[in-house]
């Protein structure tokens, strides 16, 4: 049985987390002089002389309208990045415990477990990039906390399994993270709605993908309360700015038009899935639910530094566990995947 309490570092559990002037007085003033700000203002335009709410608290109200999850379940980080690591913080005893990690995938979960000194443990995905659920269960022990999903994957650009990670979630004691950074490009269902489901779901979405805000620095993690507390508990106390909370704020209202760029996208993929077919030193591109292609071709080296040369730039995954002679190709605008297909008309 999943036990958060039973997860949690000792010293995580025994943590009084920092009290910022914010925390300590949070109704409406006319005089402020708790927190050491500026009173003058800043030499801007616009005032980012006070400290920003450290709970988000009207950004998470109005993901929390968009998701369809109370703002409760919802942690905003620095980024994914920061959720990925604080998730490390909170739950891996460094030197002690380990983590499971399906390569080919997002390559920060194994940066974040080195920063943290945490033991990665690597159960590869198959031929056709989906789980080994056997290898994963025969990796996991007492000390494994972490393991992470990402659905659809990066660099692959497929969706996992549901089955497979419900079978995860179903019998794991730790935590399962299932990493969403892409899922607005995808056909599946998130696994936000299993979050009543599943005690041990950490699900992961950004704004950085389909939301285009990836200046911002905003990425979410939606889990129960109990995880989510754990999360406020670790973070730094400002960690997203002023200026990123009203951007996202106004930006969240802009569904119609992200929308709109989600289906052109999808539709430019297919173009450039349809096209790139036709040249010879294309060998296959795997089916994708993201914002990207991975391209199997026979000669990934050469391709990119033409690429390069071209002033086009891709990323070249030929060094990855099974992603030789692959190319990662981010979907642009059409202009872009044009002069693409027309630089690679001259490749030889
Ligand atoms: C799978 C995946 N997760 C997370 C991230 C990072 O997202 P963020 O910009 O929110 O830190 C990326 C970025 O490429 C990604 O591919």
């Amino acid at each position: 049985m999943f036990d958060l309490q039973n997860i949690l570092r000792n010293n995580i559990k025994n943590l009084v987390p920092y009290s910022s002037a914010r925390d300590e007085f949070k109704g409406e003033a006319s005089v402020y002089l708790d927190a050491n700000e500026n009173a003058f203002g800043s030499p801007l335009d616009k005032a980012y002389n006070r400290y920003p709410d450290p709970m988000q608290y009207r950004v998470k109200m109005r993901l929390s309208e968009i998701k369809g999850v109370p703002a409760r379940n919802i942690f905003l980080g620095n980024g994914s990045d920061e959720a990925i690591d604080i998730l490390f913080r909170a739950f891996c005893n460094p030197g002690v415990d380990n983590v499971i990690l399906v390569p080919p995938t997002y390559g920060m979960y194994e940066v974040s477990a080195n920063i943290n000194d945490v033991e990665t443990r690597k159960v590869p995905l198959t031929e056709d990039y989906q789980l080994n659920l056997e290898g994963i269960s025969e990796a996991i022990d007492k000390n494994t906390k972490l393991i992470f999903i990402c659905s659809p994957n990066n660099p692959t650009g497929n969706s996992i399994d549901r089955d497979d990670i419900e079978t995860l979630l179903a019998n794991f004691n730790g935590i399962v993270v299932v990493d969403e950074a892409y899922i607005n490009f995808s056909r599946q269902k998130t696994f936000i709605q299993e979050l009543t489901e599943y005690a041990n779901l950490v699900v992961m979405q950004t704004l950085s993908k389909a939301w285009g805000l990836a200046g911002l620095r905003i990425g979410m993690a939606f889990a129960s309360e109990e995880i989510i507390e754990v999360m406020n508990r670790v973070k730094p106390p400002y960690n997203i700015n002023e200026a990123s909370q009203e951007l996202a704020l106004k930006a969240l209202q802009n569904t119609d038009l992200v929308n709109l760029w989600i289906k052109e996208l999808l539709a430019e993929r297919d173009k450039l899935v349809l096209k790139l077919k036709d040249f010879d030193f294309v060998l296959d591109i795997y089916p994708s639910d993201a914002n990207f292609i991975l391209v199997k071709t026979t000669d990934a080296n050469g391709i990119y530094n033409f690429l390069v040369q071209h002033g086009i730039i891709v990323r070249n995954r030929t060094k990855v566990e099974l992603c030789e002679g692959a190319l990662r190709i981010t979907i642009g605008t059409p202009d872009e995947n044009q002069k693409l297909l027309e630089t690679l008309q001259q490749y030889k």
